[in-house]
């Protein structure tokens, strides 16, 4: 099951609100590894997305891995209804709270892969004492809220916790920014899921499908062209 094959994640936080059903299954159709949702609260980042009755009926739709981003504070009350809305891995801001290690406690406990995200000011270190209880850690390269931003560069951070996780089946994914120029600096560092929403929806839609599929091959081609 594990592997460190380089998989995009696309994020249908760039897709058309109005139709996710149809652009879940144009992107796996055009060769999504994974889905990534972005749940975002008003709060914890300024924007706001959707909760977890959108996010189960999404489910369906979505047959590779449902990978849910939860920004928001606190978690900890929401983590069942996202495993009742199905969710793969669930994701949690190692800053949306004083009790991360109990949050991923409670994420497992719920029967999902757990995650834990850190934000660009927060350190590599933040997570030493988290790896017995983490399935991915979720490197953010813009500040959590909104698409389209500028990729701020992790590339230390990402290597040293490549350095740290050694053969542990613990995925490093990268959100913010990854288009065919910053994915092979981060594959190059030892990251294996690659979010991207508006460099893979760009100039496509449901019914030109075709080019979500060349700009996922675009920026997957260059992460593989860099280990
Ligand atoms: C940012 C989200 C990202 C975002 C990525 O808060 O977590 O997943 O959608 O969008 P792009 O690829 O446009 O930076
Ligand atoms: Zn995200």
């Amino acid at each position: 099951m594990f592997d460190r094959n380089i998989k995009i994640a696309p994020s249908i936080l760039s897709a058309d609100f109005a139709n996710f059903g149809q652009e879940i299954q144009a992107i796996e159709a055009q060769g999504a590894d994974w889905v990534h949702i972005d749940v975002m609260d008003g709060h914890f980042v300024p924007n706001l997305t959707f909760g977890p009755m959108a996010v189960k009926a999404f489910r369906p739709h979505v047959k590779t891995v449902m990978d849910v981003h939860l920004m928001i504070s606190p978690v900890d009350q929401y983590i069942d209804a996202y495993a009742d809305a199905g969710a793969d891995v669930l994701t949690a801001h190692i800053e949306a709270g004083p009790h991360i290690h109990r949050t991923l406690q409670a994420i497992k406990g719920a029967g999902m892969k757990a995650g834990v995200a850190l934000n660009p000011g927060t350190p590599a270190d933040a997570v030493a004492h988290l790896l017995e209880l983490t399935d991915l850690i979720c490197v953010m390269t813009v500040n959590p809220g909104f698409g389209g931003q500028k990729y701020i560069d992790m590339t230390g951070k990402v290597r040293a916790l490549r350095e740290m996780i050694g053969d542990r089946e613990i995925h490093i994914e990268i959100d913010g920014g990854m288009d065919p120029n910053t994915a092979p600096l981060m594959a190059a560092a030892g990251a294996d899921v690659l979010v991207a929403g508006s460099a893979v929806f760009r100039g496509g839609s449901v019914s030109r499908p075709e080019v979500y599929g060349e700009n996922i091959r675009a920026i997957k081609a260059a992460a593989n062209a860099a280990l």
